[in-house]
């Protein structure tokens, strides 16, 4: 597939847009060997060799990343008020990336980030109900009871019940500890839920989403690709499988 000269350039990680058109109009970019000055030129991903500034560089059509979102920030690339998470990605530079689904202001843990639509329509799609699990730690004390409607799928005031979900006690306390299993994703959904059995969520951290794990060795505000093993993984929800 043929693709303008200047997106090539963005696509690895060399620049915006607007600087990578500088770059080639600086003739800083050669194609096969000869210096070009257009960036509509047109190249192919596979066949062409692209070096800038005496540098050979490496198509990747879509990158994923593993964030651990801390609290305090945004799920969105751009907001007036607070740091988005697209602030964290400090290594790479291309401008098309975008968090999958949200977690709120104040909610940790596993988001993936990336620029593959089709990915993360596989993930948020709600016919898919790819589950998602949160650790919390909610006020009150959570019972075989909660366990049981939570099963039976709570009314959290949409037009039909939440989904059954899989609710396993960790701590039962004044402050309960618990893990939560979800196959949707509306608006505040977990703490929804807990409202729903008269218990207040007090910290909300995601620890998976589909096959993707947090690791342990990611603290919160850290990030990194994902692996061969995540991303096969990933690519397995896609309609064929990927192939
Ligand atoms: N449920 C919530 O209530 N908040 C989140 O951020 C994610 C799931």
């Amino acid at each position: 597939m043929a693709l303008r000269l200047d997106k090539y350039l963005t696509e690895t990680g060399a620049g915006t847009r607007s600087e990578v058109k500088k770059m080639i109009r600086a003739g800083q970019v050669t194609v096969n060997g000869e210096t070009t000055r257009k960036p509509e030129q047109k190249v192919d991903e596979k066949t062409d060799v692209v070096f800038l500034s005496g540098k050979r560089l490496i198509y990747r059509a879509a990158e994923y990343y593993l964030f651990h979102k801390p609290a305090g920030c945004v799920t969105a690339t751009e907001d007036n008020l607070h740091r988005t998470v697209m602030d964290y990605l400090t290594d790479t530079v291309r401008g098309d990336l975008f968090p999958v689904g949200r977690l709120d202001l104040d909610t940790e843990g596993l988001l993936l980030i990336t620029n593959d639509g089709e990915m993360a329509h596989a993930l948020l799609s709600p016919a898919r109900h790819v589950p998602k699990t949160y650790f919390a730690n909610v006020r009150g004390c959570v019972t075989e009871e909660d366990v049981n409607r939570f099963l039976s799928g709570v009314d959290i005031g949409e037009n039909a019940p939440a989904r059954p979900a899989e609710l396993t006690i960790v701590k039962a306390g004044e402050i309960s500890e618990i893990l939560l299993t979800v196959t949707e994703g509306k608006f505040h959904q977990v703490k929804r839920m807990f409202r729903a059995v008269g218990k207040e969520v007090l910290y909300l951290r995601r620890v998976s989403m589909g096959p993707l794990t947090l690791p342990d060795t990611l603290a919160p505000g850290e990030y990194r690709a994902l692996t061969e093993e995540e991303l096969a993984a990933l690519r397995a929800l896609l309609p064929g499988g990927g192939h």
